[in-house]
């Protein structure tokens, strides 16, 4: 199931109300940028986790067999989800929302640096996936996560290659996240 959100994001961020544009990748963004960007830092954003709960019907897997990619689930507390965090100019998000169109929306978030011991932080646009978009496949266990990232396959290549391809930028990064790692280790065990 697709819904084409591509016009609805062109609404939804003003982006001529902020003087910088920062976008924060937290999936595919981390570990491939394919458009020009003018400033690059790590940073994070508080009250989300990154989950492998949206499926993907263009890119890593098919209508007839989605695959699972990204997005981020609000929590109830101060949950530390970290990224990356891109300076673009307003002329990218043309690319972005086509890319991003099978469910994600964009969202304005607080982006935290920390520099030294000093927290400084900057107003960001993030694409996530709500729970009620038509592609959102939700919650399974690992090991089902696992076998459906094993198998699926779309027209921007294996499932697996996006979760290996984020788990190494990560550890890289130097950013601990253990439901990226323990579908890592599971999809491993079972190549
Ligand atoms: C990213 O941060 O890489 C990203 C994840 C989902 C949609 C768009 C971008």
């Amino acid at each position: 199931m697709a819904l084409d959100t591509t016009d609805i994001n062109k609404s939804r961020v003003d982006l001529n109300e902020l003087d910088e544009i920062w976008l924060f990748g937290y999936g595919s963004i981390i570990y491939k940028v394919d458009f020009p960007y003018l400033e690059k830092a790590q940073c994070y954003i508080k009250g989300w986790k990154r989950r492998f709960w949206q499926g993907s019907h263009d890119h890593r897997g098919t209508p007839e067999d989605p695959g699972r990619v990204l997005t981020l689930i609000e929590t109830q507390d101060q949950t530390v989800c970290e990224g990356m965090a891109l300076r673009v100019t307003p002329e990218e998000f043309e690319h972005l929302d086509h890319r991003e169109k099978n469910g994600y929306l964009r969202y304005q978030v607080p982006l935290f640096f920390n520099s030294g011991n000093q927290e400084s932080s900057k107003t960001g646009i993030v694409y996530i996936a709500p729970t009620d978009n038509a592609a959102y496949l939700g919650p399974a266990s690992i090991e089902q996560i696992a076998a459906q990232i094993a198998r699926c396959h779309g027209p921007s290549g294996p499932n697996k290659e996006y979760l290996l391809e984020l788990a190494n930028a990560l550890r890289k990064l130097n950013i601990d996240d253990p439901h990226i790692f323990a579908i890592e280790q599971t999809l491993l065990s079972l190549q």
